[in-house]
């Protein structure tokens, strides 16, 4: 039954993508931990999603999926590139991820930006009734809180930030800095991976918007917002089912044999999972590997690194080029450290889809998490949780500027992403550590995840924002 206060999620992607079976285009639901999450509240509440198709041109007319309203919102082939590929991801994408790459700043690039954002508060606006709560998602829709709240005042909103809030110095740069802290500042929460992102935000609301208020609650024209840290989570359970399957298990050990090639059991299996993503640190992890090969600490016969790479944004030009570069440098290692039937690196450019991927995490001894900059990095957690009742545990190396260090650091190999020595010495330590303090940290790190799921996550959103 759909209760009178309903919820609207606003999102960049929609919770499904179009799939052809057998001949015919259907709609599927996206695979992911936020879907998961904030469909029981969505259904409960008859709901509905507002969101991109992932295509340009005209959107879809409305439609119900699995017992949520689906609204398309239509974007043009010029926004795509502009708004999408341009200022979402070529101007903020960089600037919140400590300027890894140049961010670049274009006035052709902004009002796009606002366009679309104004096009999703109107698409929010049709779905909404007064006393709903709206839910807004993500950098690339930050004006939208502000944009609502002119349309429609009387709804509660609220906006999660999936990536860190940066520093003042860094966001300084950003020629509409007040505009989008403006946008906001419409919602009545807004939500960030971390503490320190709330923080920075705070910091930058009194600067440049003039707010004024404390760290977590902040007056902006007469209106209250909330500030806060609500660290995002994975979907525990359905994690454990899959890894605890027949099928997951007995493919885990194929790809152990396959990975650990002749001498079975004896090569350590390095793992990467990542978005092929310049903050996530791939290529730094690839030569921090290279490293630990040439000082001879160890060869191919007792490790091996398997990386899989999830094709991204590749019409946006820094993506291209850390492709090109990632692949240069794995086939340099994999030419000079290579043996016959001892590959260096094992390189997977595509998606896994999700059973494969829990087989991967179960196989792996040791998982390489290390971005330059990350929100919180989900890939660390799942990893954890995919190691359930697995009796060879796993270390976990994880960069200090991952979200997750948060709340992993304690059972984690904390290490500078950028140090490439530190990270061939890290890699070192985690392929030689003892089983028993593996099992040790590995304890630590499951209690650590297992405090809070995306359910958990989603609910105490939802709750702050209700009451
Ligand atoms: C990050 C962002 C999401 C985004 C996802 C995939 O996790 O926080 O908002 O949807 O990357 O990127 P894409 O550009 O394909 O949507």
């Amino acid at each position: 039954m759909a209760s009178k206060n309903r919820l609207i999620v606003v999102a960049n992607r929609l919770p499904v993508n179009r799939v052809k079976k057998k001949g015919r285009l259907a709609w599927e639901t996206s695979p992911g931990g936020l879907v998961s999450a904030l469909k029981p509240f969505l259904t409960e509440t008859g709901g509905s999603w507002v969101g991109w198709g992932g295509s340009p041109g005209k959107a879809p007319t409305p439609f119900t999926h699995e017992n949520i309203q689906i609204r398309p919102v239509s974007v043009t082939a010029e926004q795509v590139e502009k708004f999408y590929a341009g200022f979402s991801n070529a101007t903020l994408w960089p600037l919140y991820h400590d300027c890894v790459r140049t961010p670049q700043f274009h006035r052709r690039w902004w009002w796009p930006y606002v366009d679309v954002n104004r096009q999703f508060a109107e698409a929010a606006a049709a779905e909404a009734k007064p006393g709903d709560t709206v839910w807004v998602h993500d950098y690339q829709l930050q004006l939208v809180p502000a944009m609502l709240r002119e349309i429609m005042p009387d709804v509660r909103i609220g906006f999660f930030l999936h990536i860190p809030f940066p520093p003042l110095e860094l966001f300084a740069q950003l020629p509409w800095r007040r505009e989008i802290l403006t946008g906001i500042l419409g919602a009545d929460i807004a939500g960030f991976q971390t503490p320190q992102g709330a923080r920075n935000f705070s910091a930058a609301c009194k600067r440049y918007a003039e707010a004024s208020g404390t760290d977590t609650k902040l007056e902006h024209r007469g209106h209250t917002v909330v500030s806060k840290a609500f660290p995002i989570s994975i979907d525990i359970e359905n994690v454990e089912q899959a890894v605890t399957s027949k099928e997951v298990i007995d493919r885990a050990e194929e790809l152990r044999k396959d990975f650990a090639s002749k001498r079975a059991g004896e090569r350590k299996i390095l793992l990467g999972v990542d978005r092929l993503d310049y903050t996530k640190g791939i290529e730094i992890r690839l030569r921090a590997y290279e490293e630990l090969l040439r000082r001879g600490a160890h060869t191919v016969d007792d490790c091996v690194l398997v990386q899989v790479a999830v094709p991204s944004r590749e019409t946006v030009g820094e993506y291209a080029e850390l492709r090109a570069f990632v692949e240069r440098l794995t086939g340099r290692i994999n030419g000079e450290y290579g043996q016959a039937g001892r590959t260096a690196v094992h390189y997977f450019r595509r998606n896994l889809d999700y059973k494969e991927l829990m087989a991967f995490y179960r196989a792996a001894d040791v998982m390489l998490v290390t971005p330059l900059r990350d929100g919180m990095n989900l890939v660390a957690k799942e990893y954890v949780i995919a190691k359930t009742g697995e009796e060879r545990a796993g270390t976990l190396v994880l960069s200090e500027f991952a979200g997750a260090a948060n709340e992993l650091g304690g059972g984690a190999l904390l290490v500078n992403p950028h140090d490439v020595d530190g990270l061939a010495a890290t890699m070192d330590v985690s392929i030689t550590m003892p089983e028993s303090e593996v099992q040790r940290r590995m304890g630590l790190l499951q209690r650590a995840v297992r405090k809070n799921d995306v359910y958990g996550w989603a609910h105490g959103f939802l709750e702050a924002l209700r009451s």
